[in-house]
This record gives C-alpha cells, sequence and structure tokens, in this order.
C-alpha cells in the first residue's frame, strides 16, 4: 500500500539546483492552489536573525546545515504550504527522505546551460558560488554529485527553455 501523505493536505517541497527557480515557481503554484508559500532560506534567515551569507562566513556551511535540516523539520507543524528549499537541502541529513515521508517533493530539473547563464549573472550573494573561479565547471561538477538525490524526488519536471510555464506544469503532474 502507498504510504505516502496525500498531495491534497501535505506540504509540496521544490527541490533543484540553485537557478532553478524554486521559489519563483513556488510563490506561482502557491497563490494557484490558495496555499502558503515558504521560503526555507527565508525562514533560516529570520529565526537566526542573519543572512544566509552571514551565517556561512560566521559560522560555516556544516552549522548552515543543520541549521537548514532542523528549520525542515519544524515547517511540518504548518498547514500544507508550497516550500522552496535550498539546492543542499536534500542532499544532507537524510532530508530526502524525510520530505518524502512527510510530503510531496518535486525536483525542478533544469538543463545545465540554463543553470550556469542565470547562475553566472547571480553568484554574488551565493556563498557556495561567489568565490569560484570556474563557476561554470563547479556547476556542472556539483550538479552530478547531487543529481541522485535529486532524482529521488515523487515528481520530477524537466525543463528546458527558459519562460516555461512551471507551475502549470507541475499542477497537472500532481493531478491537481
Ligand atoms: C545552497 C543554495 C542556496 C542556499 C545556500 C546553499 C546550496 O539556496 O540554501 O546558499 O547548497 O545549493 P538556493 O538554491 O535558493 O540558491
Amino acid at each position: 500500500m502507498d504510504q505516502s501523505p496525500p498531495e491534497n493536505t501535505a506540504h509540496i517541497y521544490l527541490i533543484g539546483f540553485m537557478g532553478a527557480g524554486k521559489s519563483w515557481t513556488g510563490q506561482r503554484l502557491a497563490k494557484l492552489l490558495q496555499r502558503d508559500f515558504l521560503d526555507l532560506d527565508d525562514c533560516i534567515e529570520r529565526s537566526s536573525s542573519k543572512s544566509i551569507q552571514e551565517i556561512f562566513a560566521d559560522h560555516g556551511e556544516a552549522h548552515f546545515r543543520q541549521l537548514e535540516s532542523k528549520t525542515l523539520r519544524q515547517l511540518a507543524e504548518l498547514d500544507a504550504a508550497v516550500i522552496s528549499c535550498g539546492g543542499g537541502t536534500p542532499c544532507q541529513n537524510d532530508n530526502i527522505d524525510w520530505m518524502n515521508a512527510n510530503g510531496t517533493t518535486v525536483f525542478l530539473d533544469v538543463a545545465e546551460d540554463i543553470l550556469v547563464d542565470r547562475l553566472s549573472k547571480a553568484f554574488a550573494h551565493r556563498p557556495l558560488l561567489a568565490k569560484q573561479t570556474n563557476l561554470q565547471q563547479f556547476i556542472i561538477n556539483k550538479l552530478e554529485e547531487r543529481r541522485s538525490f535529486y532524482e529521488q524526488a515523487t515528481h520530477h519536471i524537466i525543463i528546458n527553455e527558459d519562460h516555461q510555464p512551471v507551475e502549470k506544469m507541475i499542477l497537472k503532474k500532481l493531478g491537481l
């Protein structure tokens, strides 16, 4: 018997690499579903009163990952929402298993060349990218390292072009 939570009452977690459009899409999806939208990074910033950059700079990545996993679990208490995760969220602390057991996960699988293009215009505020000397190679390697986690999502949306109506593609996939 399928033990996953029903898709209309559980959180929908959007996962995927930095620059995949998780927050942009999440806001639109939440509006269509008349649900709250939560951005995991924003929740971490609010609860720690520091920006993600400050958390990385002051306490390091390992501390950020602890906060990320803890905050993810705290959000489970709230009414069913659309939650955009950070690019590394599913790859740490069994978070992908936890999200799959507690909600519905959707992998926004954006083509590598689109990610490189988007992130080359938006890397300075992302601590993992800010100091890279070869951004393109870093993105290719990191994506390869993370793909096996992303692919454990319940649903997989392939995005090969900019400006696709991703929120509508997700609704269709979820049958909502
Ligand atoms: C991270 C992605 C970021 C943020 C942090 C780490 C990652 O979120 O959580 O900088 O490890 O990929 P976005 O995916 O929203 O950029």
